[in-house]
């Protein structure tokens, strides 16, 4: 199964739906948003995607009523949480925004996932531990580091790959 991951969409709209039509032309049956959407007005693009969204509520998540009641006129978008545990086919995945960094450290060194997905940092990069699988796919936004970019996950591979939006 492939799955798509983005994080820290920061109101970006153009880029979110550049996100959006990557993940309906490349495949995706899933995809994971780990945080930091920010305005509610951010969901009904989401819900443009043609599979489920799964997303879990960063530190910069205000409104999260808001942003759980758009979520609740998608057919398809739904927030979590601060922790979603996703399988992706049988392919476990533990979803966090990641700014707490105990918690963020201690389901790592857990190993009781296929794989790990985080933000919050806008720094894309994936490594393993041991045979688990740790990704952040930066940031949608690219307001920091200039480079706006999503992840796509091959369950069936147990590799995960950086896109340049
Ligand atoms: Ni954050």
């Amino acid at each position: 199964m492939l799955v798509g991951i983005i994080s820290d969409t920061h109101d970006h709209l153009p880029l979110v739906r550049a996100a959006v039509g990557f993940f309906n032309s490349h495949g995706a049956e899933l995809v994971l948003h780990a945080g930091d959407f920010i305005s509610p007005f951010v969901i009904p693009e989401l819900a443009q995607c043609t599979m489920p969204v799964v997303g879990v509520f960063g530190n910069n998540d205000g409104d999260r009523a808001l942003l759980l009641a758009k979520c609740a006129e998608t057919g398809n978008v739904s927030i979590r949480g601060s922790f979603a545990e996703v399988d992706a086919g049988g392919f476990l995945i533990g979803l966090v925004h990641g700014h707490e960094k105990e918690l963020l450290g201690s389901l790592v060194r857990s190993c009781a996932f296929d794989c790990i997905v985080h933000g919050h940092t806008h720094e894309a990069g994936s490594y393993r531990v041991g045979e688990m699988l740790v990704v952040n796919p930066g940031e949608a936004c690219g307001y920091l580091s200039g480079s706006a970019t999503l992840a796509l996950l091959d369950t069936e591979e147990r590799s995960a790959r950086i896109v340049r939006l």
